[in-house]
């Protein structure tokens, strides 16, 4: 395994910043989650989400797993990426018509509902197209997931899902429609989640919802639980992989599924973050009156995690062996957000050292942008060296 180990002289040669995708670790990743869940029999779709890099959407497509999207966009990237339409699933609170339209022409598996308004809009254009929709009920079980508030999502007053209360009006509702098929219910409870006691009492809690629901004489297909299992963010070195057999383990042991009930899940970031680094070059080395800073080349339009979440990235100086110091790692943006590390040691860095900042592969691409109009970064493959 490569375990964060770099092709340091020919990064050298290379434009920076760029992400650096290591294609072996995410295949052993992918073997690890085929391994554990395809001993309970569960479906795992990839959040495209956390990174739809077209060459990882590849590797992941073709290692049999679906794929869980957010947006048309997302649909298209999975269908060119060669995951097949009945293994897509299509979640968000704010469908547009278009990209209903779209789903339902590319005859995807399951549309995760998030409103009664959302029901009624796709069973008129199901009903314009002569088809039914394949749909799942997004319910809020009101778990907390205990993680960062901005990545929060099972919660009443999270915008996302259906609120248990108003379950029994919407499937009321549904009663009347004839272009929707109830086949699942959908949960998602946040981000980044480690204490696998969220998801024991996701699952608890589930479990009770599903026999209420049979009380009244309604059974799905499926149980879909979302993704939110988190990495060690600390440790991509000695841990790279996440902890699937500990995740997978807790729904095989408490859930009641039922005779032929499937179970789905939706991995994005425990699937992706650890095989990607953002590597940056030093531009200078600025020594402060009180603090010493390592600018680098890229900034938060590379990677948004530390900015928007307060997210700690590993960052390792690959060029230095020099004896550690003190720094406050920052980007190039005009922005005094456009911080990566605060008073972190490093080893001595003067200009033109490489920085990798690990575990980016997820929700790092995906989320840059062109602010100050700056170029989006590449991306480069391990097999390319
Ligand atoms: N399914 C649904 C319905 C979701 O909303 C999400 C993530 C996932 C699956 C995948 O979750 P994961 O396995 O990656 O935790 N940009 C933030 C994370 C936002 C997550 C949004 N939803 C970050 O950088 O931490």
């Amino acid at each position: 395994m490569l375990k964060g180990k770099f092709p340091v002289d020919q990064f050298q040669a290379l434009e920076t910043p760029f992400y650096y995708y290591d294609l072996q670790l995410l295949q052993e990743t992918l073997e690890v989650v085929k391994r554990e869940s395809g001993q309970y029999g569960y479906h795992v779709h990839y959040a495209v989400k956390a990174n739809a890099n077209p060459r990882l959407l590849a590797l992941i497509a073709q290692n049999g797993l679906g794929a869980d999207c957010v947006s048309g966009g997302e649909i298209q990237a999975a269908l060119e990426a060669g995951f097949p339409n009945d293994k897509i699933v299509f979640a968000g609170v704010g469908k547009a018509d278009w990209e209903i339209n779209l789903g339902l022409e590319r005859r995807i598996a399951c549309f995760n509902v998030e409103s009664a308004a959302e029901l009624e809009v796709i069973d008129e254009l199901a009903g314009r197209k002569g088809v039914v929709a394949r749909v799942a009920l997004r319910i809020n079980p009101e778990v907390d997931a205990h993680t960062h508030a901005k990545i929060t999502t099972g919660l009443k007053e999270n915008k996302f899902g259906i609120n248990l209360s108003q379950l029994p009006q919407v499937l009321k509702r549904m009663e009347t429609m004839s272009h929707v098929e109830l086949t699942g219910l959908h949960c998602h409870i946040g981000s980044q989640i480690t204490d696998m006691s969220a998801f024991r009492n996701l699952v608890i809690r589930v479990n009770e919802i599903q026999e209420e629901l049979e009380k009244k004489g309604l059974r799905v297909e499926h149980l879909n639980f979302g993704g939110g299992l988190g990495i060690d963010y600390y440790h991509p070195n000695h841990l790279p992989i996440a902890a699937f057999d500990n995740y997978f383990a807790v729904f095989h042991t408490l859930l009641d599924k039922r005779p032929g009930q499937q179970v789905h899940f939706e991995p994005g970031r425990s699937i992706v973050a650890p095989c990607g680094s953002l590597i940056s070059k030093v531009l200078y080395v600025k020594e402060g009156e009180t603090k010493r800073f390592a600018i680098l080349d890229a900034g938060f339009t590379d990677l948004i995690r530390p900015a928007m979440y307060d997210a700690y990235h590993r960052v390792e100086n690959l060029t230095s062996d020099e004896p550690e110091e003190l720094y406050d790692v920052v980007g190039p943006i005009c922005e005094s957000s456009d911080v990566f590390a605060k008073d972190i040691a490093l080893n001595k860095a003067r200009r033109g050292d490489l920085f990798a900042l690990r575990s980016a592969g997820a929700y790092g691409e995906i989320m840059a942008s062109r602010y100050n109009c700056r170029k989006l970064p590449r991306a480069h493959f391990s097999d390319e060296f």
